[in-house]
């Protein structure tokens, strides 16, 4: 493994065995009598192939997102959503009580969850704002990565819930900057709605670089929960498969839905949908700039928008009435005043468009 990676990984991970399932020692094929598992050999009508366990890490599905990654099959693990690589990889390189992870907030609120479940210090460096815009405080950033016990760097970008991305420069000096001392863990979760290119090209570049990508957001696939972490070490990622997963992580069904949403039959939809969701948050961005109680109106590169305003209580309790439901952050210490706004279909957008100019104060 690479050094960069292996001495940060928490030691008992690397010595310690992984579970070897049946479907692991012998992978189904039509030919065989399976009398291995322990399953059922009778399916139930209507749920055919429901009775034997699904592969762990199916090799069509790795082979569909590394096609659509642009990455070897062996530099991802396949995860329930990017949620799952989130809490594994703290409990991989954490040591409960002992180690750290850097998160910029705002953030997406499950880094902290995860940190303070394991438990594990949750190291806090703000972002900077200047003029509306959010940016990494990159030297704090890394200085609180080279803190000896901290072994993780949460960046997320597009980030949620400020929606901007973050300079491609920035995201460079802060994996470079903290190689050897903390892996980087790039949430790419909302990238296909940026301008901005992803980081998976400098995997190779950058050993302590993990990137999350989701099915959730681009792909339509929330309710299926698929998603993975990518990295460029082959015998890492083989260790995150075989140690820290669950035995069979995913569902027949999500399985098979998600080859059916990375097939080449449905990407001319899938684009179409991004494109959809970018021209409309431009929309919905430009109505929101043009209505007096929003104060400020964040960059988006995601397909939410956030934004500022007078009177959070009274607009979401007016939305809330005409059955919109928008996220208050207004509560969080980075967010005061602010709502969060998810890009809906350009009729859900009239909608609220509507009530930007029906809202009196
Ligand atoms: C930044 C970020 N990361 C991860 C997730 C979770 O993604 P998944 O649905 O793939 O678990 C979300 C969900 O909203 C998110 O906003």
């Amino acid at each position: 493994m690479n050094p960069a990676i292996a001495k940060l990984v928490r030691p008992h991970f690397r010595t310690m065995k992984g579970y070897v399932s049946a479907g692991m020692e012998a992978g189904k094929d039509a030919t065989r009598v399976f009398m291995n598992a322990n399953e059922n050999p009778f399916e139930l009508p209507g749920l055919e192939g429901f009775n034997r366990y699904p592969e762990p890490q199916p090799e069509a599905l790795l082979q569909a997102y590394a096609r659509r990654y642009g990455v070897n099959a062996n530099q991802l693990v396949a995860t329930r959503g990017a949620d799952e690589a989130i809490a594994v990889l703290t409990k991989l390189f954490c040591e409960p009580g002992v180690d750290g992870v850097v998160i910029c907030p705002p953030a997406f609120g499950m880094y902290k969850v995860n940190a303070l479940a394991a438990p594990a210090t949750a190291i806090e460096v703000p972002l900077l704002e200047s003029n509306g815009v959010f940016s990494l405080d990159v030297s704090a950033t890394i200085d609180a990565a080279k803190q000896p016990d901290c072994k993780l760097v949460f960046l997320c970008s597009p980030n949620n819930p400020t929606a901007n991305s973050f300079a491609l420069d920035d995201l460079h000096a802060i994996c470079a900057g903290t190689l050897g001392e903390s892996m980087v863990i790039l949430d790419e979760t909302y990238i296909d709605f940026a301008l901005q290119q992803s980081m998976v090209s400098w995997l190779n570049e950058y050993p302590n670089l993990i990137v999350l990508r989701t099915l959730s957001k681009s792909y339509s696939m929330a309710g299926m929960r698929m998603g993975s972490l990518l990295n460029c070490d082959a015998e890492f990622v083989q260790l995150v498969r075989s140690k820290c997963l669950d035995a069979y992580p995913l569902t027949k069904t999500s399985i098979d839905a998600a080859l059916l949403a990375l097939s080449d039959e449905l990407q001319a939809h899938v684009q179409a949908n991004i494109s959809t969701l970018r021209k409309e948050r431009q929309r919905l961005t430009e109505a929101l700039r043009n209505t007096d109680f929003i104060t400020r109106v964040y960059p988006s590169d995601a397909n939410f928008v956030l934004v500022a305003l007078n009177c959070v209580a009274e607009f979401l309790a007016y939305a809330a009435q005409h059955n919109i439901v928008l996220r208050d952050f207004s509560q969080q210490a980075l967010t005061p005043n602010c709502i969060r706004i998810s890009v809906g279909t350009p009729a859900q957008n009239d909608q609220l468009i509507e009530l930007l100019s029906t809202f009196r104060v």
